[in-house]
């Protein structure tokens, strides 16, 4: 190292500029795990160099200075920090030092969620709450009373039997859905989302006013007594956590008191694995020493106590780079703006680009290439890019603009009126458009044509091999033969998976053609209502939104795919390539399979809903009424039929559960049996 003493000055600079920026202006510019990889850096260089220690560093003070926007108080009793440990070698680490101070292995720990909000102290003075403070350096915190009073589970009067003074610590959190909440207001209101749920719980308790505190939910989870004056004799940690939960104060119900070092571990994997499970972020395990007395011996180092530890678990935000906005066309043609990322580990994998939603979303976000940005990702939620860090950004950093031109085709890219989302004008001259289509049409929910996947994909585009979807269905086996890894049998089975799908059902095209928001169960319902794509391609808003689920957006989008001239010359295509445009049924009983058959349906049927049952009927010819008659050919009678069931009977018109409607769709009046 080139000189210890000099970077030791830069670190604690540095530390102490983040944590200024952490504790004192709630805006933090480094995620926790790289402030800690500065700390434990400067933990080393003074373990190696004693001479570069000076008694203000860092590593001997527990969080920030006081801010003079509240006023100060001091603690009764020092509010400490705690230790982490990352690993269970660590964990077992710690265990040893207990074992070795103690002289034996502690009866009991309590495990407990460590809670990713902020830290207070609530004071009770004969049960009246008489103070909230912040933890601040430690020493010395922020009275922040008026807004912690708002706070709806904080009592402000204790229950019970109340001691004389009780000093209660604990973290204040903001839910993770009164977050959500809170940013789905922003979005609506065109307004920036805030970054975490930490940070903005931080900020509500240090609003000026406390209605701005009271409108934002927080809440509290109590998890530490500091100070107590005429209370009961409690021996430990569980003991007094079960007495302030009595005293009304909120405990958290995944504590957990174990025997073992073995349960403990079990408790951190367990809580690692649920660690979305709950309406609250949480950033790690904290394991304390149960017993009070053992706590009392074993004391406390300059920092944080022996007798607890943090297992930090990973975590879900970090900083990086934003290095580059690119554009992909979609398969639709839509142009959808993604960040490129210096790629970061964060929440268990290494991103390197993220989307960027669309151009309104990526201002109000206020992401700029070159920006130092804030990623998050949670569980097994797709990764983003929450805000840049302002602080950081380079003067004169430009906006991103949406490119007039699309970098593929180079056709014009527009904003439809009312749309969020640009759209590229190429159709299917637009390479990047006709590959994310042709992946989507040959894909598993669609018409799965098995080895048509991106790579073949790109070699039959960079070959010109196609042009539009429908061109896939006349390739020919000279198209392929003799390229790089196309013998015989690879281009025989292509093409032999090919001409299947041909013949797959009018549901699976319809998904195929990616219409805006008709997915495959969507498509499937309008498969089996109108039995062909001509029939489909005929009906009006009105025909559609008539089946049961089915609304405006959906048959605005339907109706708008089938008036569009470069779709209707693609379904003409496919149809002369031999591609199915009907349904077997519809198809072999040429629509008159019910023809003269009249039925009334009444009850509920499990797979149809009433306008479903009577599109079935009368896609085959049929008639559906609204009362039975002498004229009624059947009654189709589902659950809870009713008086036209009573009817039915009295006039001798036979009545049909829901297989034997179903056999009279399929085979006709046949199956009535005469
Ligand atoms: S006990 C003397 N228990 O983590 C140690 N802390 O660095 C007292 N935290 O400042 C802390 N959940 O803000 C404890 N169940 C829990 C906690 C918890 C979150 C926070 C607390 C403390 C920090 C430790």
């Amino acid at each position: 190292m080139a000189d210890p003493a000099a970077r030791a000055a830069e670190l604690r600079a540095l530390l102490k500029e983040h944590n200024y920026l952490y504790h004192v202006l709630d805006a933090p510019e480094v995620s926790d795990i790289e402030f800690d990889e500065l700390f434990r850096e400067l933990q080393g260089l003074e373990a190696t160099h004693p001479e570069v220690v000076v008694p203000d560093s860092p590593t001997r003070q527990v969080g920030g200075p006081v801010s003079d926007a509240f006023a100060p108080v001091t603690h009764r009793e020092r509010m400490f920090s705690l230790d982490n440990v990352e690993s269970l070698e660590d964990l077992e680490a710690w265990r040893t030092r207990l074992v070795r101070l103690l002289d034996r292995e502690p009866n009991a720990y309590s495990c407990e969620l460590k809670i990713d909000g902020l830290a207070i102290s609530l004071t009770y003075e004969a049960g009246h709450l008489v103070r909230a403070a912040t933890r601040g350096d430690g020493i010395t915190g922020e009275d922040i009373t008026a807004n912690v009073r708002t706070i709806g589970n904080v009592p402000r009067v204790l229950r019970g039997d109340a001691p004389s003074v009780v000093e209660v610590r604990g973290e204040i959190y903001m839910p993770v859905s009164a977050f959500d909440e809170l940013n789905e207001r922003q979005a609506a209101e065109g307004k920036p989302p805030y970054v975490n749920p930490r940070n903005t719980a931080a900020g509500s308790v240090r609003q000026k006013d406390p209605a701005a505190t009271a409108a934002r939910r927080l809440s509290l989870w109590a998890y530490q007594i500091g100070f107590l004056e005429g209370g009961p004799e409690l021996a430990s940690h569980t003991e007094q956590m079960d007495w302030i939960s009595e005293l009304g104060l909120p405990v958290n119900p995944e504590n957990r008191a174990v025997g073992t070092i073995d349960e403990v571990e079990a408790y951190v994997r367990n809580a690692e694995d649920h660690r979305h499970t709950h309406d609250y972020d949480t950033d790690g395990i904290v394991i304390k020493v149960d017993s009070l007395a053992d706590q009392r011996d074993l004391g406390f180092t300059a920092k944080s106590p022996r007798w607890a530890v943090a297992y930090k678990l990973p975590p879900e935000e970090k900083t990086t780079t934003l290095l580059d906005i690119k554009i992909n066309v979609g398969r639709t043609g839509a142009v959808t703006p993604y960040a490129v990322l210096e790629p970061v580990f964060v929440g268990g994998v290494t991103v390197t680009n993220t989307t960027l939603h669309n151009e309104s979303d990526l201002h109000r976000r206020n992401v700029r290439p070159g920006d130092t940005v804030i990623v998050r990702r949670a569980g097994d939620v797709i990764p983003e890019i929450v805000g840049p860090v302002l602080s950081l950004r380079p003067k004169g950093l430009p906006q991103w603009h949406m490119p007039e031109e699309c970098p593929f085709c180079g056709n014009p890219i527009v904003l439809p009126d009312g749309e969020a989302k640009a759209k590229c004008t190429g159709g299917y001259e637009c390479p990047s458009r006709l590959r994310e289509y042709l992946a989507h049409f040959a894909g598993r929910g669609a018409m799965d044509i098995e080895g048509l996947g991106y790579k073949t994909v790109d070699l039959l585009l960079s070959e010109g091999l196609v042009r539009d979807p429908a061109d896939v269905f006349t390739l020919k086996p000279d198209d392929l033969l003799g390229r790089e890894g196309w013998g015989e049998i690879s281009v025989a089975n292509l093409l032999g998976a090919i001409d299947e799908a041909k013949d797959r059902d009018v549901g699976r095209l319809l998904t195929g053609f990616g219409i805006d928001h008709v997915g495959g169960t969507v498509a499937r319902v309008l498969a089996r209502r109108f039995g062909s794509i001509d029939a489909l391609s005929s009906a009006t808003e009105d025909d559609i939104t008539e089946i049961d689920g089915i609304g405006p957006e959906i048959a605005g989008s339907v109706v708008a795919w089938f008036n569009d001239d470069e779709n209707a010359r693609l379904v003409e295509k496919m149809r002369a390539a031999g591609v199915r445009m009907i349904d077997p049924i519809v198809e072999e009983a040429g629509g008159d399979l019910l023809e003269g058959v009249t039925v009334v349906i009444t009850g509920s049927l499990d797979g149809y809903s009433r306008s479903e049952a009577k599109a079935a009927v009368e896609d085959r010819g049929g008639k559906v009424t609204g009362s039975v008659s002498g004229k009624t050919t059947a009654l189709v009678a589902g659950a809870s039929p009713g008086s036209k069931m009573t009817r039915a009977v009295d006039l001798g018109v036979p009545v049909l559960d829901e297989d034997a409607f179903i056999r009279l769709l399929e085979e006709g009046q046949d199956s009535l049996g005469g």
